[in-house]
């Protein structure tokens, strides 16, 4: 099929974050069939290299378009009464055992058509769009029923037709003990193996599937089982682990070839060893760690010392993270996690395009898929440092101008 816009495209005399690092000196950039088909050093670049090309655009700074490789964006209800009730003093994990947290939100996912949850899900995802996002992970995980989490995944994939986005989606069946279960939990994950994920595979609905392994989640032995029935279904692996304690559910993703594991606050180095050894992404977390207030730091360093790529996510969600701003996500990860700059946006370009197994995405570089942005600022670093809106000029999907 022909490209949708088979113009070529110019950009000249751009500053460029490649993904991993900002480009020496301006660029010139060209665009065609939905790829990135030439990249020069401005000082070097001859028109005749780009003859017939469009200019695009000029000066400012260039970056892959952002990856939002963690969220939960397809939800109804909120769940505002419960940041109250912890400003009070009450914790997270208190207000889930009482019946609170996810589960509030199953409630009201449930109660949700495709069209309420469509609609309530827009404003979100457009959020995301106009800070630069280009791909965005959702998963399912508040419908926890097979019909509601094939639901919640066909919503995700809806998304992707009314806005010009990439979305993958998760199976995140694993993500809460629902009520109709609460004395047996090994049923629920009975029905999540058996059931959820043969269906969602059959159906296309799923491109992973994660858990939360966790005290108020799902045990290492109950996540594995996950796993196991994700491989025989062709589905890749992610987890929620290590982010209130240290049960191991980290290393046990890795062993299992995980993407990522994401949150990751208690990981100790045998857990970081894992992932070095499997090649599974960290994926970092700031806007949950600062809303739900935690000190316990993600081991920076010893990721850092093993080599293991960190990238950086939203987790859009309703309770322990509703903020739709992914620049915001690379603030909170400089200060509350001392990532420079350049850690953070590689976090939120090539490496959160690795941990969704999608390294053709998130890059600046001959032959990578022409999602770009554009933004009206003189330094990458930028991007990190100051929390502003406004400052996209052009966002490109696929090879075409979609915002201006
Ligand atoms: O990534 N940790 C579990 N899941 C989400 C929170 C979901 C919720 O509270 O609704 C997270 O933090
Ligand atoms: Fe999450």
């Amino acid at each position: 099929m022909a490209h949708p816009q088979s113009k070529r495209l110019l950009w000249r005399n751009t500053t460029v974050f490649d993904g991993l690092d900002q480009q020496p000196e301006p660029m010139a950039v060209l665009v065609e069939q939905g790829q990135i088909a030439g990249l020069w050093p401005e000082s070097q670049f001859d028109p005749a290299l780009a003859a017939g090309a469009e200019e695009a655009g000029h000066g400012g700074v260039m970056t892959p378009g952002l990856v939002d490789c963690h969220t939960h964006l397809v939800y109804a209800g909120d769940r505002a009464a419960e940041f109250e009730q912890r400003l009070e003093g009450v914790s997270y994990e208190a207000i889930a055992r009482a019946g609170g947290g996810i589960l509030s939100t199953v409630r009201a996912t449930r109660a949700a058509s495709e069209a309420q949850l469509i609609s309530a899900s827009l404003p979100r995802l457009d959020a995301l769009l106009a800070d630069g996002v280009t791909t965005v992970e959702i998963k399912s995980g508040y419908g926890l029923t097979l019909d509601d989490e094939l639901k919640m995944l066909r919503v995700a994939r809806r998304l992707a037709t009314l806005r010009p986005v990439r979305v993958t989606t998760t199976l995140l069946g694993a993500h809460a003990l629902p009520a109709e279960y609460a004395d047996d939990a090994d049923g629920y994950i009975d029905l999540v193996c058996a059931q959820i994920i043969p269906a969602a595979s059959a159906q296309g609905l799923a491109d992973a599937v994660d858990v939360f392994c966790e005290g108020i989640g799902f045990s290492t032995a109950q996540c594995e089982r996950v796993f196991q029935a994700a491989i025989s279904h062709g589905l890749a692996i992610k987890a929620h682990a290590e982010q209130l304690s240290n049960l191991g559910g980290s290393a046990l993703a890795a062993r299992y070839g995980a993407l990522s594991v994401d949150h990751i606050e208690y990981l100790d180095e045998s857990g970081v060893q894992a992932l070095a050894d499997a090649g599974t992404i960290a994926v970092l977390l700031p806007g949950a760690f600062h809303v739900l207030r935690e000190t316990r730091l993600p081991p920076i360093d010893l990721l850092r010392r093993y080599g293991v790529p960190m990238a950086v996510a939203s987790d859009a969600n309703p309770g322990t993270s509703p903020l739709c701003m992914p620049t915001l996500m690379a603030n909170l990860a400089c200060t509350l996690f001392r990532l420079t700059p350049r850690e953070a946006l590689a976090g939120m370009t090539a490496h959160a395009a690795r941990a969704l197994g999608r390294p053709e995405l998130g890059r600046i570089a001959i032959g990578a898929t022409a999602d770009l942005c554009l933004w009206d600022i003189q330094h990458p670093a930028e991007l990190a440092y100051a929390v502003q809106a406004g400052r996209l000029r052009q966002r490109v999907f696929n090879g075409v101008i979609s915002h201006a």
